[in-house]
């Protein structure tokens, strides 16, 4: 190696792309099914298949544990939640169109919000509020041109996870006003602590107006193999299905076999995940919060660190472009989410505990040496 060449590897705690491998069972059902196929090598579409219809089945009767009934056809399975998403909003929304959102909120929801010509209204999520909203106030932001609301619970990047109050709360102004909702919940199986997941769909009067999101990217670690679902009320199947078809971005059929394994016998594997991202999320909220100038609540859900960067003087994208080149840690700035963030960066905790440990200690050596 020539002399003065720096090997500090880097370490790339930007994007949500888990460490951690499929449940072995899983991977498994994907290549017994490869090896069989036939009917598992043919265009999944959305229409019924027996291929799929066991998949559906599993996705229903997971979601009975968690909210409503569907039927399989309310099922629609595309390619990751990123594409349920896109069906959701071009299903509910058009041109001209408000949508209610929380911000701090996901980068992701903004491009197919653009591209349909959907203006995002943001009520904040305050971190004096613990992250939380003030329903009470949420009916400020509502104009006539508001056609829904985006709900994350648990929030990326805040974690917050909403309380069945606060979700009643959304639910009560959705009927007051007459909106649609999108819920992406595809965090749900990471929340910490007391705290509780609450499905909208399930509340009262929400089942025909919400459509849910998920994915088995972040419950299953499957970013790779892009599935997720929507799952969609009677009264706008029809043009979801149509924009599903419009959207196109199926997952690959035999992705399915490997889809109904994980919601049927994936819990262990989903259960020892929790525990270790409420260590890494303790660890490092706490370690972070003992460096000068930065600060740290813990998430209540998701695998994001949501860190305050105040106290150093330098905006979102300076301190981690500037972290980047001096320390090769990788995080996200807090502007992505919304544009008003500039006082905090986000961390994916998606490496091991002893990558954090030297994450924080390069956290550290870097905040000193401004
Ligand atoms: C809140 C949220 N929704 C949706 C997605 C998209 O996930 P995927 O398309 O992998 O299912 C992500 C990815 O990070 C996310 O954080």
């Amino acid at each position: 190696m020539p002399s003065g060449v720096d090997m500090k590897e880097q370490i790339n705690l930007g994007a949500g792309d888990p460490d951690v491998e499929a449940p072995r069972n899983v991977v498994e059902a994907a290549v017994e099914a490869l090896r069989e196929g036939g009917r598992w090598t043919h265009y999944s579409h959305i229409r019924k298949n027996p291929t799929q219809d066991n998949f559906l089945e599993a996705v229903v009767d997971y979601y009975k544990g968690l909210g409503p009934t569907y039927e399989l056809e309310q099922v629609i399975p595309p390619a990751g939640s990123g594409a349920a998403l896109s069906i959701a909003m071009a299903t509910l929304l058009e041109k001209g169109d408000e949508i209610l959102m929380f911000e701090p909120a996901f980068m992701g929801y903004f491009r197919p919000l653009k591209e349909l010509g959907v203006k995002p209204v943001f009520a904040p999520l305050s971190e004096d509020r613990g992250f939380h909203p003030d329903t009470e106030t949420l009916g400020e932001y509502v104009t006539p041109k508001t056609k829904a609301i985006l709900l994350c619970s648990p929030n990326n990047p805040t974690g917050t996870v909403l309380t069945p109050e606060e979700t009643q709360g959304i639910a009560d102004l959705a009927i007051e006003h007459d909106l649609n909702v999108i819920a992406d919940e595809i965090y749900l199986h990471y929340i910490y602590d007391d705290n509780v997941f609450t499905s909208i769909s399930g509340l009262e009067g929400m089942k025909e107006r919400t459509i849910n999101v998920m994915s088995f990217s972040k419950t299953f670690s499957m970013t790779g193999w892009r599935l997720g679902y929507a799952l969609v009320p009677e009264r706008h199947l029809e043009k979801a299905k149509e924009k599903a078809g419009f959207i196109n971005a199926m997952p690959a059929t035999f992705v399915h076999a490997a889809g109904a394994v994980a919601l049927r016998e994936g819990w262990d594997y989903v259960d020892k995940l929790r525990k270790e991202y409420l260590k890494r999320r303790n660890y490092f909220c706490d370690a972070v919060g003992e460096i000068n100038g930065l600060s740290c609540q813990r998430a209540e859900g998701g695998f994001y660190a949501w860190v305050k960067i105040a106290g150093t003087g330098l905006d979102s994208q300076e301190f981690v472009e500037r972290l980047a080149e001096k320390e090769k840690l990788n995080l996200t700035p807090g502007h992505v989410f919304g544009g008003k963030r500039d006082d905090y960066v986000r961390v994916a905790l998606v490496r091991p505990m002893p990558v954090l440990e030297k994450a924080v200690e390069r956290l550290r050596g870097f905040v000193e040496s401004l």
